[in-house]
């Protein structure tokens, strides 16, 4: 068998059918984004690195668009809960999907700080102690909103209380659940026919199991998190924004201890699906989006906005450009104020400036475009000079057309070249040309330009009072 599972007694099931409306948002709460992920992403990447015997995820609200947005192809089933009549009526409905495991893990989709480090070692302490339930929880500072962890006099755990049901004194509680159990699969379904609603919410709580294992004298255990902000779940936009402040320290101290070096990471967005080699310097300000691969030694902004982007080794992008959807190749250097679309496929050596946009073109090694230019639908040779104010001229209003540039081409300043339309190798263009026709390699091409005029009595406006 080529895929082997780490913990072949195990299956996971998360929770993600709620449709979060704390968030006031059309779509569902797990498919908005930290740091370029979905949530549920985040999760799910988390729990298959567990590499347990199946994952199945309970979608509910909008459960084609939960379905239609998660990422490869991975070894889950769906279950759908029609109508969210709580976490332990969302667990119920995996009772098919769940079959002949020891345990199962149960995570909930919205909380993406979580790491399997975590969930592995819940996992080992509950068969460690044998236990029926384990409720891993965590002692935090503001507990509001999660449930409280009530114990008795000797420190047992005697039940979950929710927030909403919670006395004053309850809500004193410290130590709160994250919502993630590791149960026994022979018992855990048994215990969920027997859960009641009967609760400020209306709701069939999950965390109520634990009274009803107390009660069959089964073994209930807690695990107590280290690190407390792993369990940070989202419920508004606030704590979305918050949980991606944390992500990101995480995501820069990463990138750190690889070889990387961040100016001023306070100020820098580097999204989870990034990719950044050795050595490489990004200063402040930097938005490094979606695929975006940065190779080694590289250079970066300061405020540069590279999203999808492919930049090889040794690349310098400077101050304030902006690369979407394009290649740049080893030695290139672009910028300040450039701008790459998608399809700019720059070879090695190439030189783009300030004020220079750069569309669907190839450009070979070596060439460059320094100053405020639009190159659009072209593929250029290598060794180019194209000077300033040179304008692709590619699109009619309806169809775009193609620029073919050779070798060592040299076009002089303020030229236009009129799509569709061919400049041979070794051919130069004379400054302020409009280019119809194909130009032959060698020699000068040159437009018409208009007459130069003199007129020697004419006297400069001078403002009154100076
Ligand atoms: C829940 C727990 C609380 C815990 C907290 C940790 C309950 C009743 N409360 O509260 O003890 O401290 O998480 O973050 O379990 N969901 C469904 N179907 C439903 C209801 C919810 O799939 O019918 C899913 C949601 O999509 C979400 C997760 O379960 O991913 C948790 O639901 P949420 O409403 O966020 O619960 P909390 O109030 O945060
Ligand atoms: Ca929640």
């Amino acid at each position: 068998m080529i895929f082997e599972f780490q913990h072949p007694d195990l299956q996971v099931c998360v929770l993600a059918a709620g449709r979060g409306k704390r968030m006031r948002s059309n779509k569902p709460k797990v498919l908005h984004k930290v740091l370029g992920r979905t949530m549920i992403d985040h999760v799910l990447h988390t729990v298959e690195s567990l590499r347990p015997r199946g994952i199945a995820v309970v979608t509910g609200y909008a459960s084609e668009m939960v379905q239609a947005h998660v990422g490869q192809p991975r070894n889950l089933e769906w279950v759908i809960q029609d109508r969210q009549l709580g976490t332990g009526h969302a667990v119920k409905q995996c009772e098919q999907a769940i079959s002949d495991v020891r345990d199962v893990l149960i995570v909930c989709g919205d909380t993406p700080l979580l790491r399997s480090g975590t969930l592995a070692k819940l996992v080992a302490e509950h068969r460690d102690q044998d236990a029926i339930v384990t409720v891993l929880t965590a002692k935090v500072d503001s507990p509001s909103g999660y449930g409280r962890i009530v114990r008795d006099s000797i420190g047992r755990m005697t039940g979950i209380v929710e927030e909403k049901d919670a006395t004053d004194a309850q809500r004193l509680i410290r130590e709160v659940s994250s919502g993630i159990y590791c149960v026994r699969r022979d018992v855990l379904f048994d215990l969920l026919h027997k859960l009641g609603n009967s609760n400020a919410q209306g709701e069939y709580y999950l965390p109520d199991i634990v009274p009803l294992a107390l009660n069959d004298d089964r073994a209930v255990e807690t695990a107590v998190m280290q690190d407390a902000t792993e369990m940070l779940g989202v419920n508004d936009r606030a704590q979305l924004s918050s949980v991606e402040d944390i992500m990101q320290a995480h995501i820069t101290r990463d990138w750190q201890q690889r070889g990387v070096t961040i100016e001023k990471p306070e100020t820098v967005r580097i999204e989870a699906t990034v990719s950044i080699g050795l050595d490489t310097v990004i200063q402040a300000g930097c938005y490094l989006i979606g695929s975006t691969h940065i190779g080694d030694e590289c250079r970066v902004g300061p405020y540069a906005v590279l999203v999808d982007a492919w930049i090889d080794d040794r690349v310098e992008i400077f101050a304030f450009s902006h690369v979407h959807d394009a290649n740049v190749a080893m030695g290139a250097r672009i910028g300040p104020f450039a701008r790459l679309r998608p399809g700019a496929q720059l070879d090695e050596d190439v030189r783009v400036g300030n004020f220079v946009e750069i569309k669907n073109s190839v450009v070979n090694r070596g060439s460059k475009i320094n100053h405020l230019s639009y190159i659009g639908d072209t593929e250029m040779g290598a060794d180019c000079n194209i000077g300033a104010g040179t304008i692709t001229c590619n699109y009619d209003g309806a169809n775009k057309h193609k620029t073919i540039i050779g070798d060592r081409v040299f076009i002089g300043s303020d030229t236009k070249l009129i799509a569709p339309v061919e400049v041979k190798s070794d051919a130069t263009v004379g400054a302020g040309s409009i280019i119809t026709k194909k130009v032959e390699s060698g020699g000068l091409t040159l437009s018409e330009r208009p007459d130069q005029r003199h007129v020697s009595h004419w006297q400069r406006p001078r403002k009154k009072n100076h």
